[in-house]
């Protein structure tokens, strides 16, 4: 229960008025305080910027669960300020009038608020959002990768100096404690290998079209349907929100400046469902991988469809649900199974942040390390030889398998296993092979040439296979 609010300016000790304690907090350093009840729980206010689908469900567990957080961890968490344009997304869900406002600044800068809840994403303004209220030496949380695989650096540098800290933990993987997993349970080791299904709405698209053998046009509708993709579902299908989650992954497990321009990324817009039909065949299915791998060269980051072997325990991973495999050292494989989306999935997610934050508020810790600050330079590894599945629609004559073959041979690629389907697709007929581990660069050569010889019809399609082992 919160007994009262009010502002004091910083001091040094504990100041006893009636029969609430303010406790002067240097981690938070300025005109925030904190309040104790007469039982001594401490209250800290919580301020949410954003009463969408993740804003509701964080709002719903921190108003819901409030007595189980407190009897868990002893701390009384109060949400006293909610920001919020948009009048439909307050409709219906019995808020206080009182904490509401359409100005987020007004809510910064309210001294009852001492984390600050950032959940309307995008770029702007968001990121100014959060500066301002690191300014204000506000504890920061937030769900919102794409600005921090952008601007996370600048973000946690300015953290650092205001003294404050950002979590981030919703931003990866919805639900899926893998932020706090890799800082903290796995702290002791070193990781060379990350796998990813980091996306939930291509996860979903591509398990209906595996499991129905439909288009991928009507899968993405099908996802628009049940509230998964959005209209313009661009980030999702083209890999660009498992990139951004990618980068964080990297930069948090392999301690390396990553950005954007470093991963590689391929959507899975292109997939179409006879390969998806043929990986089964060969003992495979066609996933949006989220890969890193770091070696004495580097690091190599992408995001691509590729196909994993269907004992693979990530080929598991079906529907909404996201998934990392990531491998220590010292521990060994790890894999974190979960929703990685949705209001209350990543609503306990972020509350898991805020809790953090109010016990380092609570026990006036200093910020922890900055997660997204990395020194160094990043060193981009050349992508490494993996096997790769090749489909070529050829004209069904003797002679024409030697030649794909010897072309292949030109660029030192051997194959594994080929086959001729029997299902002719608009004259043509489909080989498909497996090459053992080849460069990436080679094999796209070679998939020029044989795509601009007489006997092949359209694009050959190449997918990396990946083998899925640290
Ligand atoms: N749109 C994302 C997904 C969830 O489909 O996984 C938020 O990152």
């Amino acid at each position: 229960m919160i007994l009262a609010w009010f502002s004091v300016d910083c001091v040094r000790a504990n100041v006893v008025i009636f029969n609430i304690i303010w406790v002067p907090n240097k981690s938070i350093g300025g005109k925030s305080g904190q309040f104790l009840t007469p039982g001594g729980a401490v209250m800290i206010g919580i301020g949410i910027i954003g009463l969408g689908t993740v804003g509701t469900g964080t709002y719903r567990i921190l108003t819901e669960r409030a007595a189980l957080i407190r009897q868990k961890t002893g701390l009384d968490l109060g949400v006293v300020r909610i920001a919020e344009i948009n009048p439909r997304n307050v409709k219906g869900k019995n808020i206080d009038r009182a904490i509401l406002t359409r100005d987020a600044m007004e809510l910064i800068r309210d001294e009852r608020v001492n984390i600050v809840v950032e959940l309307i994403g995008g770029m702007k303004p968001a990121g100014d959002l959060i500066k301002a209220a690191l300014g204000l030496k506000k504890q920061v949380v937030t769900a919102n990768k794409a600005l921090l695989a952008e601007k996370g650096e600048e973000l946690f540098a300015l953290a650092k100096r205001t003294g404050c800290d950002i979590g981030f933990e919703a931003s990866v993987c919805g639900g899926i404690p893998v932020i706090r997993a890799i800082r903290d349970g796995l702290v002791g080791n070193r990781f060379t290998y990350i796998l990813g299904i980091l996306n939930g709405t291509s996860n979903y698209i591509l398990s209906r079209m595996t499991d129905e053998g439909i288009s991928f046009g009507e899968a993405l509708k099908n996802a628009q349907k049940e509230g998964y993709a959005e209209k313009d579902p661009t980030f999702d299908v083209e890999g660009i929100d498992a990139a951004h989650k990618l980068s964080l992954l990297v930069r948090l497990a392999f301690s390396s400046p990553v950005t954007m321009k470093n991963i590689t990324v391929h959507g899975i817009s292109s997939i179409d469902p006879v390969d998806i039909g043929f990986a089964r065949d060969l003992g495979y299915k066609i996933k949006l991988l989220a890969i890193a791998k770091r070696s004495a060269s580097g690091i190599e980051a992408r995001v691509e469809p590729a196909m994993l072997a269907l004992n693979h325990p990530m080929s598991s991973v079906n529907g909404v649900f996201n998934a990392v495999y990531i491998a220590g050292d010292r521990v060994g494989p790890n894999l974190f199974y979960g929703r990685g989306a949705g209001s209350e999935p990543t609503g306990s997610a972020v509350v898991s942040d805020i809790v953090d934050m109010a016990k380092k508020l609570k026990s006036n810790a200093v910020a922890s390390v900055p997660g997204l600050v990395v020194s160094g330079k990043y060193r981009e590894a050349k992508s490494s030889p993996v096997p790769y599945y090749l489909r070529v629609m050829a004209k069904d004559t003797p002679g024409v398998l030697s030649k794909i073959s010897g072309i292949l041979a030109n660029y030192k690629i051997s194959i594994s296993a080929v086959t001729q389907q029997g299902r002719k697709l608009s004259g043509h007929v489909p080989i498909v092979m497996v090459t053992h581990d080849a460069p990436e660069d080679g094999l796209k050569k070679a998939k020029r040439d044989i795509d601009n010889s007489a006997f092949t019809k359209g694009q050959s399609v190449h997918i990396r296979i990946e083998e899925g082992n640290a």
